[in-house]
């Protein structure tokens, strides 16, 4: 299938220390990939990058075969580009309603409205019910966000990328943070993503990357040193020696 998404030599460097260098990587709908790597190996800048938070340097970003380098982030987000972020941004004192209602009237255009006549809007608010249900988070969609639980924030803000209708998701860790309890609910709703969205995931937990991915790519150093299928990855020496040691040697996902 051809690309929906293609990054070609983006480079970023912060004075003389280069986050980014050189990275290509292509999805098409559909794909489930994982980004892995150590801490600092500029996973999070990457996303940064594509998404229009963070300037590159050069390089170029495409999606659906046009050139989006030169938009803003809203912009790339109207294209159908959409990122979470590896803390939560979420307003404490709103409730999942109001967030996600906001996102669906960013989407249609119609954030201009005044905040709070939406949460009486029924199109809006139908439509933030059902995808709030969808991920759990129904009997909650009227709480503060600070009364619910750290994964059903993280749930929410999922709910939220959703609500911006993507054709291109990236999750920068999804999970971190979130107790082992609660995690099986955010691999359900990963799970349960539109099939034909493409979806890249920034994850340290190797067993939910490999229950995820159907293709890994690995960065270190701001360079991708494998892009693959899982079965390889953890047999590939570079990996092992970057990232995977402790992992691959135990043999669970060989
Ligand atoms: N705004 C910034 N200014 C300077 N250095 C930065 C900035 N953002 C990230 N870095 C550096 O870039 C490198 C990659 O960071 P990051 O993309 O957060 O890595 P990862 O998400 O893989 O852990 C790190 O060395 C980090 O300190
Ligand atoms: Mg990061």
């Amino acid at each position: 299938m051809s690309a929906i998404f293609e990054v070609s030599r983006l480079r970023k460097s912060f004075g003389g220390l280069t986050v980014t260098n050189d990275v290509s990587l292509s999805m098409a709908p559909g794909d489930r990939v994982a980004l892995i790597g150590p801490n600092g190996a500029g996973k999070t800048s990457f996303v940064n990058l594509v998404t229009g938070n963070l300037r590159a340097d050069s390089g170029e970003v495409r999606l659906a075969g046009e050139v989006v380098t030169g938009l803003d982030a809203i912009g790339r987000v109207r294209r159908g580009l959409v990122r979470s972020f590896q803390v939560t941004r979420l307003f404490q004192d709103m409730t999942p309603a109001e967030h996600v209602g906001l996102a669906i009237l960013q989407r249609s255009g119609r954030s201009g409205r005044m905040f709070g006549n939406f949460l009486a809007m029924r199109d809006v608010m139908a439509e933030a019910a059902d995808l709030l249900d969808t991920l759990g988070l129904g009997d909650l969609m009227h709480r503060k966000v600070s009364e619910i639980a750290y994964g059903q924030q993280r749930l929410l803000e999922i709910a939220v990328a959703m609500a911006l209708k993507p054709k291109v998701l990236l999750l920068d860790e999804p999970a971190a943070g979130v107790p082992q309890s609660d995690t099986g609910r955010i691999e359900q709703a990963l799970a349960d993503l539109p099939a034909d969205l493409a979806v890249l995931m920034i994850e340290h937990d190797m067993d939910l990357v490999f229950r995820f991915a159907r293709r890994v790519v690995v960065l270190a150093a701001g360079t991708i040193i494998f892009d693959g299928s899982p079965a390889d990855v953890t047999k590939d020496a570079r990996v092992r020696e970057a990232y995977l040691g402790s992992y691959a040697d135990a043999g669970r996902a060989a």
